[in-house]
């Protein structure tokens, strides 16, 4: 469980979704991002909640029991799901907002050519915002920072080494938000060397129209 924040005469509670009709509102943060294929980053969340694997990964004892043996974690699908998060803000009775975050299906992938031990050391030691998202009404009064602040305390509680993700550059006023909420931001369309941050052999690299974000988890 958060703080929540107060704000607007609203009490907000931030809180990992425990039941099915809060997984199945993820495709509606996803798509207010403008993140392709939301309808199946929503379905891939329910899945990993039905098979009761969702986010048992995020914390520094699972983190250490993969890094020795991945096999007894379940393999290599079974950690990306593990460490994968879905976080909802609720106000008012209903969902106002959300976040989902966890390893990238793209970073894995490229370091698949290094074998599974790199695969595994990346699902474990980068956490990427997939989707954050507030419903415009309830825009502007803290919830948006409340979920990434959670997301950022499950990233140090798990033993990650950053927390990243892309928005694209244009975007009315997301950078500024980022920003208010202590990320570091890159240039546009440049990508962030995961060599110096996380000790992995790889680079994420945005589209030209995207701006990276990007933060060190406190050990
Ligand atoms: C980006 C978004 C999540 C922000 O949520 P929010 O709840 O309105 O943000 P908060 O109220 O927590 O704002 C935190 C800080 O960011 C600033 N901020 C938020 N939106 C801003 C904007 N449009 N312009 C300038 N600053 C902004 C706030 O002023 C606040 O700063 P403070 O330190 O002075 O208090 C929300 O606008 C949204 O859902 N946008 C659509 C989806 C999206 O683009 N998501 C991001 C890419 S995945």
């Amino acid at each position: 469980m958060t703080p929540s924040p107060n704000s607007g005469g609203v009490t907000v509670e931030v809180r990992t979704a425990r039941y099915r009709v809060e997984l199945r509102e993820f495709q509606r943060w996803h798509r207010l991002c403008g993140v392709p294929h939301a309808r199946r980053a929503a379905r891939n969340l329910l899945q990993a909640h039905d098979d009761k694997v969702l986010s048992t990964g995020l914390s520094r004892d699972y983190t250490r029991s993969a890094r020795a043996e991945v096999s007894a974690a379940g393999g290599v699908s079974t950690v990306l799901a593990a460490r994968t998060m879905a976080l909802v803000a609720l106000a008012e009775g209903r969902a106002v907002g959300g976040l989902a975050a966890g390893p990238s299906i793209h970073l894995v992938s490229q370091l698949a050519v290094l074998g599974q031990a790199a695969v595994v050391q990346a699902a474990l030691r980068t956490i990427k915002v997939h989707a954050l998202a507030v419903l415009p009404a309830y825009r502007g009064r803290g919830i948006g920072r409340a979920l990434l602040n959670e997301a950022l305390t499950i990233a140090e509680n798990s033993s990650a080494r950053i927390t990243y993700g892309q928005f694209p550059t244009y975007a009315a006023g997301v950078a500024a938000f980022y920003r208010r909420c202590g990320m570091n931001l890159c240039a546009p369309g440049l990508p962030v060397d995961l060599r110096s941050w996380a000790d992995l052999p790889a680079v994420v690299a945005p589209l030209p129209s995207e701006t990276l974000f990007h933060r060190a988890v406190r050990q």
